[in-house]
């Protein structure tokens, strides 16, 4: 119990931190907000180009093996009819008689062997019905049944149907991937836990095309990969679990799935999924089209369907995800002998929003803001960086604590040669988890920051 208070509060002072520090806002907050959609924050919009930048680099440019895509939001509503999504893309749902509100079906608590509502307790429930997750949307003028179609609620589909596209163009041989990145919008009956379950949200999605043969063993190395790539971030592997889905539990079309999952505050839940999908989708797809998705085994002289294996991640509960793993709070004690709580986000610097802060000592001091703004100049063009001029040195160095910002720069007086002369020239670089300090030469500045941040 005292556990699951101190988890809950974890997650309060996240979420506070997350507004306050401009991470992530509630969407149209000033109207009320709308529920299950946010916004980004100067910090948030950082944090989550750093990680689809990361993984785009890890999963398209530094591999000979996979090219990337970027497909439409809105698309033929004869995909979503072929790949299932109409027909069973779907929650179960009942509503509440007296209060009522719509809940999930399986998320109901129990009393005494009967559903309850979670909201108002009452026991007098709909049947469920399955409930369509899809956001249905009409194009052109017209708003009849000929002109529906949905927001994707995935993007994997839209490399399934441009698969025959980009072989022929890319001259790819089997195992090769396609990988993207984007929004997905789904209308979930219950968006919670702040951003981790939303209606709109984006996936970085990996389709890796493969011979039927190759399929098993393609799976256990995706899911090795994705490990690898979360340790990279910076999350640490103590906080991630890989729960393998029994056959049961598993679309009827998959031959193995592993969901990696990370303990959020308020439990242990999916972050990625890895799931070998077969040949069902483009088989789907060849179906409903007439159109021939198969590749032609040179070798063999034989055509076939390719299997594909599926690494599926949310960019957005990453995000989550990385906030949680990187918040801390420590006690510290100043020179002056006094205590205080250091808030920090320790974000490994290569999805850190801002990289370095830069500090002059004094504000009013023209020697060295001028010193601290050609190191800013200097810094620019490679990295997110803070000038930062207004208060006590120590304030500026919480508040960059704070922000999650892993190195700051301090011009003082013996930069400018004005107190230690075998000193001039030279900063100090603080180091933001340990709170260490060194003095480099301000030519070093750059060399340092890159090699610590790639
Ligand atoms: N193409 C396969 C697919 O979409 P999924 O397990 O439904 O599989 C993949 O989704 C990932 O997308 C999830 O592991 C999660 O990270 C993210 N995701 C799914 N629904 C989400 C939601 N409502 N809010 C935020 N992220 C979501």
């Amino acid at each position: 119990m005292a556990q699951d208070r101190s988890a809950s509060e974890r997650m309060d002072k996240i979420v506070s931190l997350c507004k306050r520090r401009g991470f992530i806002f509630q969407s149209s907050e000033i109207y009320g907000g709308l529920n299950g959609f946010w916004d980004y924050g100067p910090l948030g919009t950082e944090l989550k180009r750093n990680l689809k930048d990361f993984w785009w680099r890890r999963m398209v440019r530094e591999r000979d093996d996979v090219v990337g895509m970027d497909g439409s939001i809105l698309m033929n509503r004869q995909v979503w009819v072929a790949s299932g999504h109409e027909e069973t893309f779907s929650d179960p749902m009942v509503d509440c008689r007296v209060c009522k509100s719509r809940l999930r079906a399986d998320q109901l608590q129990e009393k005494d062997g009967r559903k309850q509502c979670t909201i108002c307790g009452s026991f007098d429930l709909t049947e469920p019905r399955a409930f369509n997750l899809m956001f249905k949307t009409y194009v052109g003028a017209t708003e009849d049944d000929s002109a529906v179609t949905y927001l994707r609620p995935e993007t994997a589909q839209a490399i399934f149907v441009q698969f025959k596209n980009i072989l022929d163009i890319s001259r790819k041989k089997l195992p090769f991937g396609i990988a993207q990145l984007g929004k997905a919008f789904r209308n979930e009956i219950n968006p919670r836990n702040f951003t981790f379950r939303s209606r709109e949200f984006e996936q970085m999605e990996l389709e890796y095309f493969c011979r039927p043969e190759q399929g098993a063993e393609l799976l256990e190395y995706w899911l090795n990969e994705r490990l690898k790539f979360y340790s990279d971030i910076g999350i640490m592997s103590n906080l991630l679990h890989v729960h393998k889905i029994p056959p049961e539990e598993r679309a009827h079309y998959s031959k193995g799935t592993y969901d990696i999952e990370f303990e959020f505050p308020f439990g242990i839940q999916e972050l990625e999924g890895v799931a070998y999908r077969t040949d069902y989708d483009l088989t789907q797809h060849q179906k409903a089209t007439g159109k021939s998705l198969e590749y032609f085994d040179e070798e063999s002289k034989l055509r076939f369907i390719p299997h594909v294996v599926e690494p599926s991640a949310g960019v957005d509960r990453t995000m989550l995800a990385l906030i949680c793993a990187a918040f801390d709070e420590e006690q510290v004690t100043d020179e002056k002998g006094k205590t205080e709580t250091r808030t920090l986000l320790r974000f490994h610097p290569r999805v850190a929003p801002i990289k370095c802060g830069v500090f002059p000592l004094l504000k009013n001091n023209e020697r060295l803001v001028r010193q601290a703004s050609e190191i800013v100049d200097l810094l620019r063009p490679h990295m997110m960086v803070f000038y930062d001029e207004s208060g006590a040195i120590g304030r500026r160095y919480r508040r960059q604590d704070e922000a999650g910002t892993p190195f700051g720069v301090t011009v003082d007086f013996d930069t400018i040669g004005e107190n230690e002369p075998s000193k001039e020239g030279t900063v100090t670089i603080r180091e933001r988890d340990s709170m260490k300090q060194q003095r480099i030469g301000v030519g070093e500045i750059k060399s340092f920051l890159m090699e610590n941040i790639n």
